[in-house]
């Protein structure tokens, strides 16, 4: 799984004078069927989440509120994403190493994740997943 397997996914709009909406169809308008939602919020100036990889976990980050970035590595290639609408999503492949900074004050990143939350298919070492992604 590399990082060109990540990318952004512009999610339906449907534009209306007394506010927009989107959606999202698990499989549809995503590559995975939706399991799974957690957010992040009252995320303090200057604080970084994320820091691991998962083994099998397919996931979607949407700025709901705010704007933060999330910086992807496959091991080889870095690459930095600003999120800052939410009708754009980040789609994340398994056995790539995520950190997310620079959070706008009052924020929220939401995540769809293709299964339940399982500790086990984490890496929060990144030493051992470079090398699980060599082996
Ligand atoms: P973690 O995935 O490390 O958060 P982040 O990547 O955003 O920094 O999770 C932080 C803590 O929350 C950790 O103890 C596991 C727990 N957790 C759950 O219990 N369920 C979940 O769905 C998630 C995402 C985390």
């Amino acid at each position: 799984m590399s990082l060109s397997k990540c990318r952004i996914i512009d999610l339906p709009k449907i534009s209306d004078p007394r506010g927009n909406l989107t959606f999202i169809e698990g499989g549809r308008h995503i590559p995975f069927e939706i399991k799974r939602v957690y957010y992040l919020y009252d995320v303090p100036g200057g604080a970084e989440r994320g820091g691991h990889a998962h083994k099998n976990l397919h996931q979607l980050i949407i700025a709901m509120s705010g704007s933060f970035d999330v910086i992807l590595n496959d091991g080889k290639q870095q690459k930095r994403f600003h999120l800052n609408r939410s009708y754009f999503g980040l789609y994340i492949c398994p056995m790539i190493w995520r950190e997310l900074d620079n959070f706008s004050s009052g924020s929220v990143s939401m995540v769809l994740a293709s299964n339940f939350y399982d500790a086990a298919d984490y890496y929060r070492n990144f030493d051992e997943f470079v090398q699980a992604k060599q082996s």
